[in-house]
């Protein structure tokens, strides 16, 4: 017999938005937010519906990863993984332009002979190829929720190991107290956004503590949806932290490194007060822009539409982390 532990993240039903909250939030969205809501997600200028569906559906087929088995752990069945095509048109990746529409941009990102030097404070650096991340850590699908900052949430079977695989194979001196992520970044084919809040300090970064590092949840994906990572969600390698908001995941990660000191990363530097370095999810600390309370729940297409649920401290993953935060 199957006992069921209802997880934090189950929703009753009295939690599904009425229309009426639905549309207001949608409205609320769209003036935060602005492009690419309310339209259908992949539509390109100038392409029918049609030519532009058959792009996205390009750019999302990549290679199969298998043998492939689910973590139980992170099965989630209780909420619908997100449609694939709306996870891969609805994007952050601000490398390639400040909307959510860049899938189409990221297919410059180029990530043949991809290599991650992993460097700092450790007994073994090692610069890794990506047949050699396959063959040495153990590769598994783990269902996890994913809330950006922004208040829209998905839920995504990610492809990938634990961090703490890497920490192992690495081993950080005891004067490693810091992981630094830092993605690949040229300028030449990454025109970033087109708004200003002065110099952008290139190449994005981001960081953990070594503990949060060592925590079950963290994890590196190499693919989505059982395949490779597609461009877009930041292909081949990206960091992947189910309880923070999900700009500290950094994608295509070119370097990770172990440090003695907190390192300063891309938002916080940016915009100190609004994004902080620790970044869980916590419904009770607002942004100071918008409310945490509530989130925007996005699963089906093909068109955007939300549903409204309430926000959960460490995004419902408190078993695994809460005790890092006493
Ligand atoms: N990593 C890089 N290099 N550049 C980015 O702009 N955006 C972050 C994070 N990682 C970002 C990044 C933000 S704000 C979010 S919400 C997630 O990527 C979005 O991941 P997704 O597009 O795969 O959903």
């Amino acid at each position: 017999m199957i006992i069921r532990n209802p997880k934090p993240w189950h929703n009753e039903r009295s939690q599904i938005t009425s229309k009426r909250l639905y549309l207001k939030r949608r409205h609320f969205l769209k003036s935060l937010i602005g492009v690419g809501i309310g339209a259908t997600a992949f539509s390109l200028t100038g392409c029918t519906q049609s030519e532009s569906e058959q792009a996205l559906k390009a750019s999302l087929k990549r290679p199969k990863i298998s043998p492939l088995s689910t973590n139980p752990n992170f099965s989630n069945l209780e909420r619908p993984i997100t449609d694939e095509k709306l996870a891969g048109s609805y994007n952050n990746f601000y490398e390639f332009g400040g909307n959510k529409s860049i899938w189409l941009k990221a297919q410059d990102l180029p990530t043949e002979d991809w290599k991650v030097e992993v460097t700092g404070l450790v007994k073994n650096p090692k610069t890794y190829d990506l047949d050699e991340i396959k063959k040495q850590f153990p590769i598994e699908e783990r269902i996890y929720r994913f809330r950006c900052v922004e208040a829209w949430s998905m839920v995504l079977p990610w492809v990938g190991f634990p961090m703490k695989a890497l920490i192992k194979a690495v081993e950080p001196t005891s004067k490693a107290k810091f992981v630094r992520f830092t993605s690949f970044y040229d300028e030449k084919i990454m025109p970033g956004p087109t708004f200003h809040f002065g110099e952008l300090p290139w190449p994005y970064t981001e960081s953990l503590r070594l503990d949060e590092m060592a925590n079950e949840l963290a994890f590196f994906a190499i693919g989505i949806y059982g395949e490779e990572l597609p461009k877009q969600h930041g292909a081949p390698l990206r960091a992947v932290l189910p309880w923070k908001y999900g700009f500290k995941g950094a994608k295509s990660i070119a370097k990770v490194e172990f440090l003695a000191e907190q390192p300063a990363t891309y938002w916080n530097t940016l915009m100190p007060n609004e994004y902080g370095l620790i970044a869980n999810v916590n419904p009770e600390v607002p942004h100071p822009r918008w409310s945490q309370a509530t989130e925007n729940f996005i699963s089906e297409g093909p068109d955007l539409s939300w549903e409204i649920k309430e926000t959960q401290l460490y995004n419902g993953y408190g078993e695994y982390v809460a005790n890092l935060y006493s």
